[in-house]
């Protein structure tokens, strides 16, 4: 079973907090790497923190939360060998797994439904990527 890597700013501590709850009680293996408290901070350095632990423990996925989970993902996608992806529905959660093998989903942390959220983590934990040739091929080409 994978191990979740989760980080957030100060916008998705909340979130976070709620899904680490959930993840003890699906027996869902994590590690938190802050930010803990609901001061402010920046949200780049906490995207840092998550992308270099994966890319470093092949077992690992991540997951990011800040207000709205873009910043997020624009900042963990600048470290090599990441494929970070925010995911508001559950049809793109599910294919940037299939088709992108993603490794890290950003979420949003502001004005959106948990129960949404929460099927959006379970289906992007839960699905695999196909490993076809034809994504493999576009998966190289974007390194
Ligand atoms: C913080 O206020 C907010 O800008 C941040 O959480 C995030 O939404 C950035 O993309």
């Amino acid at each position: 079973m994978v191990k979740i890597i989760i980080g957030s700013d100060h916008a998705g501590f909340n979130l976070k907090e709620k899904l680490k709850k959930y993840f003890d009680k699906k027996k869902i293996r994590y590690e938190d790497v802050g930010t803990y408290s609901l001061e402010r901070v920046d949200y780049p350095y906490y995207a840092k923190k998550v992308a270099r632990k994966i890319i470093k423990n092949r077992n690992t996925r991540g997951i990011l939360i800040c207000g709205t989970g873009t910043g997020m993902v624009i900042a963990a996608n600048k470290i090599k060998g990441v494929r970070a992806v925010v995911a508001y529905d559950l049809y793109s959660a599910k294919m940037s797994r299939m088709d992108n093998d993603a490794n890290i989903l950003a979420l949003r942390g502001r004005y959106f439904s948990y129960k949404k959220t929460q099927q959006i983590v379970n289906m992007w934990i839960n699905s695999k990527f196909t490993g076809k040739s034809i994504h493999r091929k576009r998966i190289k080409s974007i390194e």
